[in-house]
């Protein structure tokens, strides 16, 4: 169903939100919950109100990767967001931590998906950036047929099979006319410790080739790299790092890329978003 056809539900606004940035991908393990939670620290880095929803539900990583262990607190009816590197926060792994997976179906999960974006005390926020599950199936497509998305990021790897789902990611955006602010590609190249030498493991300059080849922006390549990795499994993303760090940089050019796409398209609701710089 479209969102345009009738019988589908409205969208309504998440009232203080004033941009959900939706971060998917074809597939898992290409990084996206790395990008979506050091593009969060990012964000909040150049002064924006920034909110993470972990949409993945049944495999939610952020409250590792942010380094967040707490149960939230509910105000009445409302749950209160936890909070860490500037970023307001909410996961599934906050409700039901440990290794248990949860079994549910689809109206639990849609019911669910609404808490998160509706029952949350998300206040006033710049962005609210939400971190897909991967594929193109249930929650992704609840999301975007219930909440305003302002424009979703697709994260690919340079490799051959995760571009062909990349360009699955970006067809289901298009055909529910959510806005695509762009192709990320991650693990690009691993820069060999100790050199400023490139060694391509699955041959970089593809995401870029494929974001051309489909009429959508490119946002930026990052490395591979194994500080990115500990950074996560330590609840220490690398863009928590000072200006100065290169990696920390990385991400902080990946969101003013992301900022000046929204400020060409603009946001949903609320005044159009300011460039800070
Ligand atoms: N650029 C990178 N360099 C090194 N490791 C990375 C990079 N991006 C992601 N990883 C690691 O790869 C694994 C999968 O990443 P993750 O963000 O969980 O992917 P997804 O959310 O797409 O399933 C994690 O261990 C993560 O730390
Ligand atoms: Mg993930």
């Amino acid at each position: 169903m479209s969102p345009n056809q009738p019988g589908a539900p409205p969208k309504l606004p998440i009232p203080g939100v004033r941009n959900l940035i939706a971060v998917g991908s074809g597939k898992g393990g290409v990084g996206k919950t790395t990008v979506a939670v050091n593009l969060a620290i990012a964000l909040a880095k150049l002064g924006y109100k920034v909110g993470l929803l972990d949409a993945d539900v049944y495999g939610p990583n952020v409250p590792l990767m942010m380094g967040v262990n707490q149960t939230p607190m509910a105000h009445g009816e409302r749950i209160q967001p936890l909070q860490n590197y500037g970023v307001k926060l909410m996961s599934m792994g906050f409700l039901n931590p440990g290794d248990k997976p949860l079994v549910w179906r689809g109206p639990m999960l849609h019911s669910v998906i609404q808490q998160f974006l509706r029952g949350v005390d998300w206040g006033e926020l710049d962005c609210l950036v939400i971190d897909l599950p991967p594929g193109t199936g249930d929650v992704q497509l609840t999301l975007i047929q219930t909440a305003p998305i302002t424009g979703a990021i697709v994260v690919t790897t340079p490799s051959a099979v995760s571009l062909e789902d990349a360009r699955k990611a970006v067809h289901m955006f298009a055909q529910v006319k959510v806005e695509i602010l762009g192709i990320v590609e991650n693990m690009s190249y691993l820069l060999i410790p100790g050199t400023d030498q490139k060694m391509d493991i699955f041959g970089s300059g593809a995401g870029k080739k494929t974001a051309e080849s489909m009429g959508v922006n490119f946002l930026g390549e990052i490395p591979l790299d194994p500080e990115v990795r500990i950074g996560g499994d330590t609840g220490k993303p690398v863009a928590t790092a000072g200006e100065d760090d290169s990696r920390a940089e990385t991400f902080l050019r990946l969101a003013r890329n992301v900022i000046e796409r929204i400020a060409a398209i603009g946001p949903q609701t609320g005044p159009k978003i300011d460039i800070t710089d």
